[in-house]
This record gives C-alpha cells, structure tokens and sequence, in this order.
C-alpha cells in the first residue's frame, strides 16, 4: 500500500514535469507572435516548418507526451482512491480542509485544461474545428501558423475561453509544482518556501504569457497584416 503510493506520486511527478518543460518550450515558442506580422510570422512559421521536417523529433515528443498524459491521469485517479481508502471510518474532523480544497481544485482544474488540449488540438493541429487553417500558406510556402494563430483569436468566444484555459493551467501547475518537488524527495523549512516562491513564479509567468496571446490579439496590439 505504502509502496504502491509511493510508486504513483513519483510516476504522477515525472510525467507532470515532462509536461511542464513542454508548456515552457511550447509557451517561448508561441511568444513569438508579439513580434507581429513580419519578424513575428517568420520565425513562428520557420519553427513550426523546423519541427514538421523532423518526424522523429514530433513523433517522439507526441508520443512520449501523449503517454505521459495517460500515466499521469491514471495514476492521479490511483492515488484519490488510495487516499480514500485509507481514511478511518467515521472520518469527520476536518482540518484537511486546506489539503481536499487544493486536491479538488487540481482535479478541477486538471479536468478544464484536458477538455481543453482536446479542443486546442482540434483547433490548430486537426484542423476540425476550422479546415481552413490548414490551408493557409505564407509567402515562402511555408503553413502560415502566425496567421493561423490571429485569426483564430479574432474570435472573442474563443479567445475568452483560452484565457481561463490558460488561468486554470496557472492554477494546477503552481500547485503542481510544489507537489512535484516534495514527491521527488526535496524536503527542508527554506526549501519548501523557495519552491513555493518559484512555483508561484514560474506559473504567473506562464499564464500571464500565454493569456496576452489572445488578449492582444483580439484587441489588435497584434495584428494579421503590417
Ligand atoms: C495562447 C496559448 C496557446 C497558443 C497560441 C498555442 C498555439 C498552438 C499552435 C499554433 C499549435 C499548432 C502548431 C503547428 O501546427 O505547427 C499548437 C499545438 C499544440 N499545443 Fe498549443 N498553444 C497555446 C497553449 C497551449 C497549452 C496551454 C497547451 C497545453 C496545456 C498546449 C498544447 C498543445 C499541444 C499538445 C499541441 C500539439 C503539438 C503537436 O503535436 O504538434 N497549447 N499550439
């Protein structure tokens, strides 16, 4: 029982952390379109034309990602159920409180940012939602990503749904990353408040990033054309 917890919180905490350097790289990409529509869309379009020449590279990233999600949800539900399990019958006192609002909370948002992902995929990589995305080319041939990405905010339905996307991403990863490093065996009073301090950090910083994408989009700080 014990191992078996054990055992899931360290899967749960690695593949968490392959996801977060992910969002880091997916995010410093994605910045690119502040540049705007000549710096911008060239070197947005020349990265994304950089990986699809790489199917090893996609592949294995898309694959080592997809199952890190897997595990990742797998072992979370394993470790709620271990969790309830393990409490004495008759379990009243409530001075966990802090502790099930902050599991609740991750599970909650967990739940938002993979409905999510789902219909970001649909949105920009499938091209269900809109095909026509996918046709969109720049003037070296190349998929036109950049204006891809603009249009696609243009949509305020959109773009608003991103933004609490993005906000509920905050939210899990700050908690997510505390968690993280107390799984993987850091420990210590100054430590603890040093992660605290970065976790809360680094998931402002991804958030507020990754927001102002379609914030300034839809209010046409970025736009499609000079
Ligand atoms: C405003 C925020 C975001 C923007 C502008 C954005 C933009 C994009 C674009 C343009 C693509 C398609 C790339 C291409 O076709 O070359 C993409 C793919 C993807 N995005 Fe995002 N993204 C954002 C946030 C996120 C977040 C928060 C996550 C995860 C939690 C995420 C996960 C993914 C994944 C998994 C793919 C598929 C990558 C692949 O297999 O090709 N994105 N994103």
């Amino acid at each position: 029982m014990v191992n078996s917890l054990i055992m899931s919180k360290i899967l749960v905490a690695i593949t968490g952390l392959m996801m977060v350097g992910f969002v880091l790289g997916h995010t410093a990409a994605n910045i690119l379109v502040f540049l705007g529509p000549d710096l911008g869309r060239d070197l947005i379009n020349a990265y994304a034309a950089g990986l699809k020449a790489n199917p090893l590279l996609i592949w294995g990233a898309r694959i080592g990602l997809i199952v890190a999600l897997i595990v990742h949800v797998l072992f979370t539900i394993k470790l709620t159920m271990l969790n309830k399990s393990s409490k004495p019958i008759g379990y009243k006192v409530t001075n966990t409180k802090r502790a099930n609002f902050a599991s609740k909370g991750m599970a909650l948002f967990g739940m938002v940012i993979l409905f999510f992902v789902i219909y970001h995929l649909m949105h920009y990589t499938l091209g269900v939602t809109n095909p026509e995305f996918m046709e969109l080319l720049d003037d070296k041939g190349r998929h036109d990503v950049y204006s891809m990405v603009v249009t696609g905010f243009q949509n305020p339905v959109v773009s608003l749904f991103y933004v609490l996307a993005v906000v509920a991403l905050g939210f899990h990863l700050k908690h997510g990353i505390q968690s993280m490093v107390q799984t993987l065996g850091f420990s210590g009073n100054s430590l603890m408040q040093k992660t605290k301090r970065l976790s809360n950090l680094v998931s402002i910083i991804i958030t507020l990033l990754l927001a102002f994408i379609p914030v300034s989009i839809l209010f046409g700080l970025v736009k499609l054309g000079a």
